[in-house]
């Protein structure tokens, strides 16, 4: 049978990024084939400048040829060199085991950014002197520059002749702080705070549109520049856009058009507008065209040239109203005061529809929590006033919603309405960066199922173009371990590749000539060098998550410098290999405390400091760069023994003795050493007997670790046969845990483990414990990668007392991993989908003294011993508890059950 043809094409990641701008772009795509064991053994890519030519297999720009290689994914372009701003057409097929050849896929397309920084000279304008407004300054971080000075949105304009029949229109901007662009009266996009988040010391991100559709013959464009984080406090000046306009005329001419002086300005009805604050919207002032051509500009101001950054293409998902959250109840606590409840914590903001008359001041204000009387509880908002008013102009009715702030809520408040508010007056907007959901998990467990979903809406809450810590308090930053904490968790549930990819450059941005890094990323906040080790350690993690997941070893090549100097600095920060100067935060919120008061941070800072180097010489030995991994290798076995020998004490590892009561084993401090393998091994037993001994005599199953602990805790009990210790920790109602939250109302993660209502670190919407989520793919779900890119994976959920099935998907860079089973009286059924390319080691449990393994309905295994061989199935062992058997790509149905019943059991459909 022919293969059939390549499918979900696409250059650098997932979704096509707009503006490539690599010279060479990576092509991957995704094989889908009815046989088992099915493998790509070559493939041909052709590249062509015009659709075309690439139909009529005419590779102008690349031909590849007939590549050898099994590889689906990652293939780097390497051809005739790319040119800036255009667009390109491409096509793969592909030949299987038996030489067989598939047809072309059809032709998609990548456009490019600018290749060359020389492409884009860009010019940078804005307002000199905007009417400037102050807000609160950040008092939780500390920022000791005072209130936040910002400026009012800023309103930019110019028109232009379309003086010919238009082929292809690309605009490309970068606004600073926040964006959003007009051509005609229209919003080009349909992105919102946009762009992306960086250090506009280093680099900024521009964003390509199509704006073909969009051309008249007079044409007006317009921007609208908010503050972001673009703002004096920052060490900014005001803001700022540079754009350029391409036009390729059907005749072959082309016309730029670009930020100059030929620009104007003025203000116009936001007013203020802040992150933290919220923003002000005087509908009155609107100036109605002011995008249009033929408006009357002539009060407007001419424009400033400003200085500006480096820019390079916005390769990420870009921030979208993702979901629309209707209010589940309005109630009104005061005469006049109406609050609505949406029933789920979310980041965003509402959009207000509303009538009334001219002058009406409207005022929304956001929190996650209720007072005992109804009315707002904004105390964890802290300095971040959360608050949008809108002026209404009068009339018809009138929406509103804001553009250049976000909050993080679940109530809402309306007050200065005429009358009382319909429950749809306000709708929610749930804004987070779009990255392409990729997995799926569901159980028989509606406590867990309930769990999953807090994570998911914590996580994406948290995706702001930079991995978040909160969205509602007046911090929202790119805090390093809350990132590395959640992200298998967040490339298990969604593609985090192009976001990842970005964010790691944001790192190597941070880094210092010294090696260090901040606790945060970008480096708004300059007092947070150096990390503490373990928040650092994201470098090294999500470089190699991003190899162990997508394969990706161009993001092993771009860092390993960088993260070698890392490594060096924390080498020179050792005494005797043990670090014990960087450390601030160490094992974070604990049960009943910030700070750790259990584990020492010495402890995790040296383990983070051994965790890198294992992690930089396996990346080292990758690269072909031995000598660097000879080296790591013995510096890594000298930490690890510095580490036994200053907090391995007797049967387990060093706690803080805070009283008799508590001088129970410390679960941080011995399940990290058991995650690294780093117990000498006469001690491993003792060192995992203390820790279940913590686990089930003094903690009742709860976690007694901050989190740090609790990323591990889970993983390290399941690889050591303690699953159900960790499933009991996992599912448990009371505190501390994760269902203690679902019990107590949550709808995301907190940020403690308790429930607290009062200012302070008290965030309702963390992720950083929301690695529990990932040990539900691995150990419930029962998928687990073996080998980076998904080479090899691992199907072997494992059955806890009350679960009876489960369903998990995961999108993979080789297609999708599907795995079904459930447990009945009789039998134990698995369906199992892998990918063309991909084998599996897939574990059953033998719940039958004497058991069978059927596939397809034909017996596989029978009382110990392998049966008729099935096509894709072959057995390799078994022990008293579970048969394994390697397993090529195509779909499976296994059943398992007594001897006696296998006359009569059919396969489950698949
Ligand atoms: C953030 C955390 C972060 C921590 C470090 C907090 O304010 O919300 O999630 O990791 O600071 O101290």
């Amino acid at each position: 049978m022919t293969p059939s043809a390549p499918s979900a094409l696409k250059c650098e990641s997932l979704q096509n990024p707009p503006g490539v701008d690599v010279p060479k772009p990576r092509f991957s795509w995704i094989l889908e084939s009815p046989e088992r064991g099915e493998i790509q053994t070559a493939c041909r890519i052709l590249v062509s400048s015009e659709t075309d030519l690439c139909r009529r297999e005419i590779g102008d720009q690349w031909d590849s040829g007939w590549l050898e290689t099994d590889r689906t994914f990652h293939v780097a372009y390497d051809g005739e060199p790319l040119l800036s701003c255009r667009r390109y057409w491409w096509k793969v097929k592909w030949w299987n085991a038996k030489g067989e050849e598939s047809p072309w896929s059809e032709p998609a397309f990548f456009e490019t950014g600018f290749l060359e920084r020389s492409d884009w000279k860009t010019v940078w304008i804005g307002m000199r002197i905007p009417h400037e407004f102050r807000s609160k300054e950040n008092v939780l971080l500390g920022e000791a520059s005072g209130e936040h000075v910002q400026a009012y949105a800023i309103y930019l304009r110019k028109e232009f002749e379309v003086r010919e029949p238009v082929l292809r229109a690309s605009a490309f901007i970068c606004g600073l702080g926040y964006a959003e662009l007009f051509v005609n009266g229209k919003k080009v996009g349909d992105t919102v705070l946009d762009p992306a988040w960086t250090d506009y010391h280093r680099n900024a991100l521009y964003s390509t549109y199509d704006i073909t559709d969009l051309l008249k013959d007079r044409t007006a464009v317009g921007i609208i520049l908010g503050n972001g984080r673009h703002i004096r406090n920052y060490g900014h000046d005001v803001p700022k856009a540079a754009c350029r306009i391409e036009i390729e005329y059907k005749s072959g001419a082309q016309e730029i058009v670009q930020t100059d002086g030929g620009w104007k300005t003025s203000h116009g009805p936001i007013l203020e507008n802040g992150i933290y604050y919220g923003e002000r919207y005087d509908a009155r002032l609107e100036a109605a065209g002011w995008s249009e051509p033929g408006f009357d500009d002539s009060s407007w101001e001419k424009v400033s040239f400003l200085q500006g950054p480096p820019l390079s293409s916005q390769m990420l998902p870009p921030i979208r109203i993702c979901e629309t959250v209707n209010p589940v109840k309005v109630a009104s606590p005061k005469p006049g005061v109406y609050v609505f409840d949406f029933g789920q914590n979310f980041t965003g903001w509402v959009r207000l529809s509303i009538r009334g008359q001219r002058g009406t001041e409207v005022r929304l204000r956001y929190a996650e929590l209720l007072n005992e009387d109804g009315t707002l509880n904004t105390l964890p908002n802290e300095n971040a006033d959360s608050e949008d008013v809108y002026i209404l102009k009068g009339g018809d009715i009138e929406t509103y919603e804001p553009r250049f702030t976000y909050h993080g809520f679940r109530y809402v408040e309306l007050t200065g309405i005429p009358g009382e508010p319909r429950i749809d007056t306000l709708q929610g907007r749930f804004v987070h960066s779009d990255v392409p959901r990729t997995g799926s998990f569901r159980s028989s467990n509606d406590l867990i199922n309930r769990i999953h979903q807090n994570v998911l809406w914590g996580q994406l809450s948290n995706l702001m173009s930079i991995p978040t810590d909160c969205p509602q308090r007046d911090e929202r930053q790119g805090w390093l371990a809350d990132a590395h904490l959640s992200a298998e968790e967040a490339i298990l549930n969604f593609d985090m590749a192009a976001f990842y990819t970005k964010f790691l450059d944001d790192i190597r941005f941070a880094q210092k000539e010294d090696g260090s890094l901040p606790d945060a990323v970008p480096a708004y906040l300059p007092r947070l060098y150096p990390a503490d080790p373990a928040w650092g350690s994201a470098y090294a993690i999500l470089v190699w998550l991003m190899y162990l997941y997508y394969g990706d070893t161009r993001v092993l090549e771009r860092h390993y410098l960088p993260l070698k100097r890392y490594i060096e600095f924390l080498g020179r920060n050792a005494e005797d290999h043990i670090i014990r100067k960087l450390g601030k935060y160490g094992d974070w919120c604990p049960p009943g405390s910030i700070t750790p008061k259990k584990t020492p941070v010495e402890l995790t800072s040296t383990w983070y400091y051994c965790h890198d180097v294992n992690l930089v010489a396996a990346m080292a030995g990758l690269l072909s760069r031995h000598n660097d991994e000879k080296a790591l290798r013995t510096l890594a076995a000298e930490i690890q023994e510095a580490f036994n020998r200053t907090f391995l004490e007797e049967d387990q590892y060093a706690s803080i003795r805070v009283s008799k009561v508590d001088s129970y084993p410390n679960q941080t401090s011995n399940v990290l050493p058991l995650y690294l393998n780093m117990v000498p091994p006469e001690k491993k037993t003792a060192v995992l007997g203390a820790l279940v001994r913590s686990i089930q005599k003094y903690t009742d199953h709860h976690v007694d670790t901050g989190i740090l602990g609790t990323r591990y805790l889970l993983d390290v009990l399941a690889e050591n046969g303690r699953a159900d210790d960790a499933y009991k920790i996992a599912t448990r109602e009371s505190y501390p845990g994760w269902g203690y939250m679902v019990r107590e109302g949550a709808t995301t993660l907190w940020e403690r483990w308790e429930k607290l209502a009062g200012p302070g670190m008290n965030s309702h919407n963390h992720i950083m414990f929301g690695s529990v989520d990932a040990w539900f793919y691995k150990y419930i779900g029962g998928i687990a990668l073996l080998e980076p890119g998904w080479k090899k994976i691992k199907i072997a959920p494992i059955l806890f007392k009350g679960l009876t099935s489960a369903e998990t998907s995961v999108m993979t860079v080789r297609g999708e991993v599907r795995v079904l089973w459930s447990s009945e009286a009789k039998r134990f059924s698995l369906e199992a989908r892998i990918p063309v390319g991909v084998t599996a080691e897939v574990r059953l449990p033998l719940l039958w003294e004497k058991a069978c393994v059927l596939e397809s309905g034909r017996i596989i295994w029978e009382n110990g011993s392998p049966k008729t061989t099935v096509e894709g199935v072959a057995s390799v062992g078994h022990s008293s508890r579970d048969v394994s058997f390697h397993v090529m790509s195509g779909t499976y149905a296994f059943v398992v059950c007594e001897c006696k019943d296998a006359a009569s059991t059919v396969p489950h459909k698949a």
